[in-house]
């Protein structure tokens, strides 16, 4: 299970400061787990690896392997929490070039996320004369970006398959209403939902994430047992529970002026991740005037880039940690008679073990430069361990919204660009 570590925070967060928090933990805790504030009613991911459903489930592992059978490319159209948590899952457990190394499966492109024209000439490249399946994903149906870029590889996908085009898309969608909903309907195409009481960004382990994933060749179902442990465990409503710990230490850095976390990861796959983190604690916290910006710095890498900021600059930061622990592949430095490059004292040590260095040598420097780290243990790459993440941070995030006196799940601020881009692109209604 995860343990969040604290030791390199004492001496920003002292054990009274910590136990202060536990009754506004607990009354964050019952709305989570009760309802009864604002957004109780997008709670449905709380108990969603129990409650999920199981005919959609084997619907979504057959239609998988029919992507599997027909197609070269799968591509997912999607923007936010349509997209961010596949990607996300799929880099970790594969990473950044899985469309490279996993050959017995289709290549996963992710588009609709921006309105570049390259990106869009670069799949239709990418694509070229292979076959090729559609995923498009949006609860509201209606969302800018991705409804542009589906009418793009529509008008590909019918050049290519005329009638049959829609045999090849499917539709992650409300399943009720909603403009993409109604199209699915209309043109035949295979869909899936979005329950209604999970909200964009919290729907990774819904038919969102969990097409594509299995279409990777993701062990779904070992993601979603993870993700039940996980709701088991954080459903304890107490101080050793450690989504209260997480949420605990943050609100406390938070109030000491620390306006930024950064999640640090030491993994390149973990970049997506990073991003998926963003958008959750972003779009959950950041409202009224008031939250953390999240942010991400990726390892060893930064610390040759902004590590001099992290050590040197302005003191609002924290860091939260992500350690996988150990990894399953061993690669050791060999030793080199003319040890030109003086690395000779390294010969014989696995690459995990250098980066732990590196690792517990920053988080020191930091937190004696200012700058205190949370590190938040998970053992493993695999599959588990994987859902046991997404829904601890999920919790852990709903926590931090609750306790920081917003709602979680709406996001009202992203409202007002759309308005004004709306005016100009001439949108009916939008003209005044
Ligand atoms: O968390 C959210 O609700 C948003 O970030 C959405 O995921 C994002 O805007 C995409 O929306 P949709 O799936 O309706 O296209």
């Amino acid at each position: 299970m995860i343990k969040v570590d604290l030791t390199t925070a004492e001496k920003f967060i002292t054990r009274t400061s910590f136990e202060q928090t536990w009754e506004a933990c607990a009354a964050a805790h019952a709305k989570l787990m009760e309802g009864g504030a604002p957004g109780e009613e997008y709670l449905g991911w709380v108990t969603l690896p129990e409650n999920y459903d199981r005919e959609e489930f084997a619907r979504i592992i057959a239609t998988a392997q029919k992507i599997k059978s027909d197609s070269q490319v799968l591509v997912v159209v999607g923007i936010g929490g349509s997209y961010l948590g596949t990607r996300a899952i799929i880099e970790l457990l594969q990473g950044q070039n899985h469309n490279l190394t996993q050959k017995d499966r289709p290549e996963i492109y992710f588009v609709g996320n921006s309105l570049s024209s390259n990106a869009f000439y670069e799949l239709k490249t990418i694509i070229g004369q292979r076959d090729f399946s559609i995923n498009v994903v949006s609860k509201s149906g209606s969302t800018t970006e991705p409804a542009v870029i589906f009418r793009l590889l529509r008008e590909l996908a019918e050049q290519r398959y005329g009638a049959d085009a829609h045999k090849r898309i499917y539709a992650t969608t409300d399943a009720e209403k909603g403009a993409l909903h109604q199209m699915a309907l209309e043109e035949g195409y295979e869909m899936f939902t979005v329950p209604d009481d999970v909200g964009g960004r919290y729907s990774v382990l819904t038919s969102v994430g969990l097409l594509p994933l299995a279409v990777a060749g993701v062990d779904i179902e070992n993601i979603m047992n993870g993700a039940a442990r996980a709701m088991k465990e954080l459903a304890l409503g107490s101080p050793d529970n450690p989504a209260w710990q997480y949420a605990a230490a943050r609100n406390l850095l938070y109030g000491q002026g620390k306006k930024i976390e950064l999640l640090a990861v030491y993994e390149p796959g973990a970049r997506f991740f990073c991003e998926w983190f963003k958008q959750l604690f972003g779009e959950s916290e950041g409202k009224h005037g008031r939250g953390i910006f999240p942010s991400s710095i990726e390892y060893t890498a930064d610390l040759h880039s902004i590590g001099q900021y992290l050590q040197d600059g302005e003191r609002h930061l924290f860091e939260t940690v992500l350690d996988f622990g150990t990894s399953e592949n061993h690669v050791y430095v060999p030793y080199d008679t003319k040890n030109a490059d003086a690395l000779n004292y390294l010969s014989g040590k696995n690459l995990d073990f250098i980066k732990e260095q590196a690792f517990r040598a920053a988080v020191k420097a930091h937190a004696d430069g200012g700058v205190p780290s949370v590190i938040v243990e998970i053992p493993g790459l695999k599959a588990e361990s994987v859902g046991v993440l997404v829904y601890f941070f999920e919790f852990a995030c709903g926590l931090s919204a609750y306790m920081l006196g917003v709602n979680p799940f709406d996001q009202p601020g992203v409202e007002a660009y759309k308005k004004e881009m709306f005016r100009r692109l001439g949108k009916p209604g939008h003209t005044g």
